[in-house]
């Protein structure tokens, strides 16, 4: 599989962030080069980049731009409290998915451990840091989906919904990564894409990157999935996560707990794939996960055409969890464990 890179950094410090703009996908294959920690934000906002583990990795990339900016003479006092401003800045775009947070908080935990140093070499672990949260993105995906390739049922169906492939990683995917592997292998199957209203990631990006890798998928809108389940087109579901609370319960995209229903009244196994830096420990339960609601528009329009009266009221969470007691298990790159053995996987 060869899909350019989502996300990379490219040059030396003094380089800058290569992304693939997700928004003009699957009409346009076009990149976007950030130099600037607002552009990092912006591009995240607007679901340029996007994904769990990418927007971490965006994440990282942006506190970099950021304090690359500080004169190597400025004083380290100086530079933490700057390092911590943006740190809350980028944060602050998107709420849900930990992985942002997690590695921001990497960021500024590795510098804190090297105070003393000089402004000019934290800048350059930094940065060393962030590429590294990139390539560790990359082999974890990987390794996910060497651990849960056998789930992909051989001559079968598996249902996924909105993106958890390499659009959403640093290269290959979460849910995904099982089917990419699974095909490696020779194993043949049918994925069914929801389409993921309202933004669509499962009908312009899951199906644009199966295609490219030369998967069969279909697209089907969001309220046919209990059809596909009915008519036994479908063995088993996987899906992405953007945090995973230590009891197991998943925040995902909006329409996942509804899949997870269905999959449960016709007796469908339905899994989780997610890397380690998507399970939140501090977080005991699905109560706790803050959930990103986002502009009316987005309901209200498909692309630019208007679809509802204007200024229909309208409610635009962008995730829902679904309690543990609905998923049957989770693949990680610690392999694949139910929702009871999180806490002892992660000591
Ligand atoms: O709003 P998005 O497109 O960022 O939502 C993405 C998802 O919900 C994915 O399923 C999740 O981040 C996992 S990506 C490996």
């Amino acid at each position: 599989m060869s899909l350019p890179r989502t996300i990379e950094w490219l040059g030396d410090l003094n380089g800058h962030v290569r992304l693939i703009d997700q928004t003009l996908l699957p009409g346009r294959l076009a990149f976007v080069d950030c130099s600037t920690v607002e552009q990092i934000w912006e591009a995240i906002k607007v679901l340029r980049v996007r994904g769990a583990p990418a927007i971490g990795i965006a994440g990282a990339m942006g506190l970099v731009l950021a304090i690359r900016q500080l004169s190597p003479l400025e004083a380290e006092a100086g530079f933490f409290a700057e390092l911590e401003r943006q740190r809350d800045y980028l944060a602050s775009c998107r709420p849900t998915a930990v992985n942002l947070r997690w590695a921001l908080d990497r960021l500024v935990r590795a510098a804190r451990e090297h105070r003393g140093l000089g402004v000019l070499p934290l800048q350059l672990l930094l940065w060393e840091e962030a590429r590294k949260i990139r390539d560790e993105d990359a082999a974890a995906c990987r390794a996910i989906g060497e651990h849960g390739a056998h789930l992909i049922p051989d001559g079968g169906g598996v249902l996924t919904h909105c993106n958890a492939g390499s659009l959403a990683t640093a290269e290959l995917g979460t849910a995904l990564a099982l089917m990419y592997v699974a095909h490696e292998r020779g194993r043949r199957f049918q994925v069914f894409a929801d389409e993921t209203r309202p933004l669509l990631q499962g009908a312009r990006l899951t199906a644009w990157e199966l295609q490219q890798a030369g998967i069969a998928v279909t697209v089907i809108c969001d309220n046919m999935a209990a059809t596909v389940m009915k008519r036994g087109q479908v063995q088993c579901v996987v899906t992405g996560a953007d945090r995973i609370a230590a009891n197991g319960d998943t925040a995902n995209k909006i329409g996942t707990y509804g899949v997870a229903l269905l999959a449960r009244a016709h007796r469908i196994p339905f899994y989780v794939a997610a890397p380690v830096s998507t399970f939140d420990l501090n977080c005991p339960s699905g109560e706790q996960i803050p959930i990103e609601e986002r502009a009316a528009d987005e309901v209200r329009q498909i692309g630019d055409r208007i679809i509802t009266p204007a200024e229909a009221t309208v409610y635009n969470p962008a995730f829902d969890v679904t309690p543990a007691e609905f998923i049957t298990a989770f693949i990680s790159e610690r392999g694949v464990f139910p929702a009871s053995e999180i806490r002892q996987r992660f000591h």
